[in-house]
Formats: structure tokens, C-alpha cells, sequence
């Protein structure tokens, strides 16, 4: 018998906010998966202080401990080849999330030649926005 209250409170709980909550759940989602929607982010820099930096830090020095294992890009021989950090920011690895639904192929090339001339890195060869066209994997979440 004491179910019946309670059930009865979340479905009023739900009534209730339901008409507030869902749009607002849906348009996060959606914008989340246009490419470059998700805010205006001009440049290498931007894309890193306001996606990368939370996990690699801003030092680009990266984080350990806890369990966490968060590598440093700073001095990280990896970078050498442009093509394995646009790879990785792309299409996610290990614990790192995949961006290609989030960002443009100018904000992965911005980001990923910021990387690679920054933090005592000093790779010289930059990639143009057309170099990630090529390398998008051929999905995108509205598609699904
Ligand atoms: C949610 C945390 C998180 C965010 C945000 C993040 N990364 Fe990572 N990144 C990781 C983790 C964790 C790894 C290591 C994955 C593994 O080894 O399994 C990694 C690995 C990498 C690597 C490969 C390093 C190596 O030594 O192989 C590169 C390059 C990289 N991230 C660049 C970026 C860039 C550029 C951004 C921003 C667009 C970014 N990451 C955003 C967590 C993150």
C-alpha cells in the first residue's frame, strides 16, 4: 500500500516537469551533433583551452594518478606524424572521447597544428582543413 503514494508522486514529478525538461534534452543533443555547432571556437587555441585542456591540462603536461592516465602532449614523440594526433581527435582512443561530431575539419587541423607548435613542441608542417576531409570517418551520429 505505501507503494501507491509514492508512485503516484513521480508520475505528478514527471507530468509536471517533463514539458521543461525534454526540449531542452533534445536540443543539447542534436546540437551536439552537427560538426562546429557546439560554439564558436576561431582558432587552434580555443579548440584546446576549452576541450583538450580539462584532461591534458593547460600546461599540455597531462595528468596521472587515481587511475586516471591523462599523457602529456608536451615533448610527446607521437606528435611527429600530423597524421596520428588528427587520428586520435577524430576518432577517440582508449579513454579519450572522439570529436569528429563535434568539430569542424578546421578546428581539427587548428587544434592539432596548435598542439604540435606548442608546449616546447616545434613541428613546423602544418595540416590544412582538407587533410582531415580525407581522414573524417564516413558516419555521423544524425545519420545512425
Ligand atoms: C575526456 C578527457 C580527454 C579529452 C577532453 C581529450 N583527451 Fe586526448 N587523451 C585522453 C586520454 C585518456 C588519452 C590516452 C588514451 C589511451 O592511452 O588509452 C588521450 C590521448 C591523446 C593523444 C595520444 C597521445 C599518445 O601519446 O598516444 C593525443 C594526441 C590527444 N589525446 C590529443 C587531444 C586533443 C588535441 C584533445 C582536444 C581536441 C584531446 N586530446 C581531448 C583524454 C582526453
Amino acid at each position: 500500500m505505501r507503494l501507491i503514494p509514492s508512485i503516484s508522486a513521480l508520475v505528478l514529478a514527471g507530468v509536471v516537469f517533463s514539458p521543461l525538461t525534454l526540449p531542452t534534452a533534445a536540443k543539447a543533443d542534436s546540437a551536439s551533433a552537427v560538426a562546429g555547432k557546439m560554439q564558436a571556437l576561431p582558432d587552434g587555441a580555443a579548440v584546446y583551452k576549452h576541450i583538450c585542456q580539462s584532461c591534458h591540462m593547460a600546461d599540455g603536461k597531462g595528468a596521472e594518478g587515481a587511475g586516471a592516465h591523462f599523457p602529456a602532449l608536451a615533448g610527446n614523440p607521437k606528435l611527429k606524424a600530423a597524421d596520428y594526433p588528427a587520428y586520435v581527435v577524430l576518432n577517440g582512443y582508449g579513454g579519450m572521447p572522439w570529436f569528429a561530431g563535434l568539430l569542424t575539419d578546421k578546428q581539427v587541423a587548428d587544434v592539432v597544428n596548435y598542439i604540435r607548435s606548442h608546449f616546447g613542441n616545434s613541428y613546423t608542417d602544418a595540416l590544412k582543413p582538407e587533410d582531415i576531409t580525407d581522414m573524417r570517418p564516413h558516419l555521423s551520429v544524425e545519420e545512425e
